[in-house]
């Protein structure tokens, strides 16, 4: 029978409160999703107080205070604090990015803190991109080639590496997937604004030689054309890079081939 209603496992409850900072007077609020795979209970959202005099100005300063100095069990994930390496992508005050380049002056009042939404939770704030990862492999990110490779490097003139720029940046953080109402309902058969722009940056290497391969691939209803031009990838990616763009020149592409 269909399940109109969210299982009662699913409802976010309210937390624990920590204690506040001893003698603090410049104190902020912080309000995250907790849930562990650990117990049967449900998730919930913690309060935490941090004492903004003696933390770091980005989101994610705070996090690893609050790690650090007051609840260790905090999970997330983190490794370049530059955003470079994309792994400390969440949902801050309502919007998917990188907590490492976000300021806490970005935020008015209490900052909410949740995981990239629509994705299962491995734990606290980190969520599952199995399936993420899995569709950036399908489309081939890599240079593939069919004729005899040169003695050294495969060239490529200035003009057309200037092709690449809006598209390398990528750091695979999918704020921009899982900001997007197509990719919440179809995520398992539309590959998203994340892959398609690798796609799309592999399709117009200059050196590649698999341009039809890959748009075989991509020619399908659901792996590029659920994109509805919704644009809530462009207006979250932290690397201010444009996937509904890469999409929309693919789907040229797929006109162009057949004229
Ligand atoms: S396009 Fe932007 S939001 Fe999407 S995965 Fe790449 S860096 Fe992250
Ligand atoms: S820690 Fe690497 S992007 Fe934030």
């Amino acid at each position: 029978m269909v399940q109109f209603n969210l299982p009662k496992n699913s409802r976010v409850t309210v937390g624990k409160t920590w204690p506040r900072p001893e003698g603090a007077t410049n104190v902020r609020t912080f309000k995250i999703y907790r849930w562990s795979p650990d117990d049967d209970a449900n998730p919930r959202v913690d309060t935490y107080f941090v004492d903004m005099d003696s933390c770091g100005p980005m989101i994610l300063d705070a996090l690893i205070k609050i790690k650090n100095e007051i609840d260790p069990t905090l999970t997330f994930r983190r490794s370049c604090r530059e955003g470079i390496c994309g792994s400390c992508a969440m949902n801050i005050d309502g919007i998917n990015t990188l907590a490492c380049i976000y300021g806490l002056d970005e935020v008015s009042g209490d900052v909410k803190i949740y995981p990239l939404p629509h994705m299962p939770v491995v734990k606290d704030l980190i969520p599952d991109l199995t399936h993420f990862y899995a569709q950036h492999a399908a489309i081939m990110p890599w240079l593939e080639t069919h004729t005899t490779a040169p003695e050294k490097e495969w060239r490529q003139s200035i003009e057309d590496r200037k092709k690449l720029d809006g598209l390398y940046e990528c750091v695979m953080c999918a704020s921009c997937s899982t900001a997007c109402p197509s990719y919440w309902w179809n995520g398992d058969r539309y590959l998203g604004p994340a892959a398609l722009l690798h796609a799309y940056r592999w399709l117009i290497d200059s050196r590649d030689e698999a341009t039809q391969e890959r748009l075989d691939f991509l020619e399908d209803p659901f792996r590029l054309y659920r994109c509805h031009t919704i644009m809530n990838c462009a207006k979250t990616c932290p690397k201010g890079l444009n996937p509904a763009k890469s999409i929309a020149e693919i789907k040229k592409m797929m006109v162009e081939r057949t004229m």
